[in-house]
């Protein structure tokens, strides 16, 4: 029942992300189960002739795949200058709109196309929603192979409790889009998500983590109310 529910925020959220999107833009695809809703929409309104001349970036093989069920045409970030609008899921949402993602470990490019968005949309329902981030989710961090043992050291001695993400129905750690292992730290006090973003990302051999700060330029939450859907601005 629990499960039915948050799959209809998710859906709702999703909807409701979709429907800004405008004719003529091109659009980040992001990953997750959130978004997949978003891209779903968006391909149908682009088969119903509601919306035309939309073209997407996706973050993830997920975002590519999902695109092209759904009739949206891709494009690559060497074939435009600009992205108007993203949409993405998060793991996370501190009240100051700073996000924790990398629950699909496709973090990276989510980063390089949200970052690029004239517009980032945040697409979450209700139980994302946190006062501080590291709260229940695991801050994720892509590594090169190479260098997983001495970046989980320097995790460690960041005050983190390291552990390499392993796969589900594959034996051995997950391996991301990049070819590039996932390290999920828990943090007991991360109270400067700020510094550190930019103090994980100099370790060597890290080559991106989740903590997404001062990015989300609009957070829309799905959430249920006397027993129906809603979706509110945060
Ligand atoms: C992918 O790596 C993530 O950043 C997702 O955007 C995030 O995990 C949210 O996914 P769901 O919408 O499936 O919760």
């Amino acid at each position: 029942m629990a499960n039915d529910a948050a799959q209809v925020m998710k859906q709702e959220v999703g909807k409701a992300a979709a429907s800004r999107v405008t004719s003529g833009t091109i659009v980040g695809l992001g990953t997750g189960s959130t978004t997949a809703y978003a891209i779903q929409f968006i391909g149908e309104r682009l088969q119903s002739g509601e919306l035309k001349d939309i073209v997407g970036i996706p973050t993830s093989f997920q975002a590519e795949v999902l695109a092209k069920k759904f009739g949206i045409p891709l494009t690559s970030l060497d074939a435009v200058d600009h992205i108007d609008v993203a949409i993405d899921g998060a793991d996370e949402v501190d009240p100051n709109k700073n996000l924790i993602k990398g629950g699909g470990a496709a973090h990276t490019r989510e980063k390089v196309v949200d970052y690029l968005a004239n517009q980032f949309i945040v697409v979450v329902d209700s139980g994302k929603l946190v006062q501080r981030l590291g709260e229940s989710f695991l801050l994720p961090v892509e590594v090169i192979p190479m260098a997983i043992t001495p970046a989980m050291a320097a995790l460690k001695k960041l005050g983190g409790q390291p552990e390499l993400r392993m796969g589900v129905k594959k034996a051995g750690p997950v391996v991301t889009d990049q070819g590039n292992l996932v390290i999920d730290v828990k943090f007991d006090n991360l109270s400067n998500p700020e510094e550190l973003e930019k103090t994980i990302n100099n370790i060597p051999g890290v080559l991106e983590n989740g903590l997404f700060v001062n990015c989300a330029d609009l957070v829309l939450v799905g959430e249920i109310v006397d027993g129906k859907p809603v979706v509110r601005e945060m």
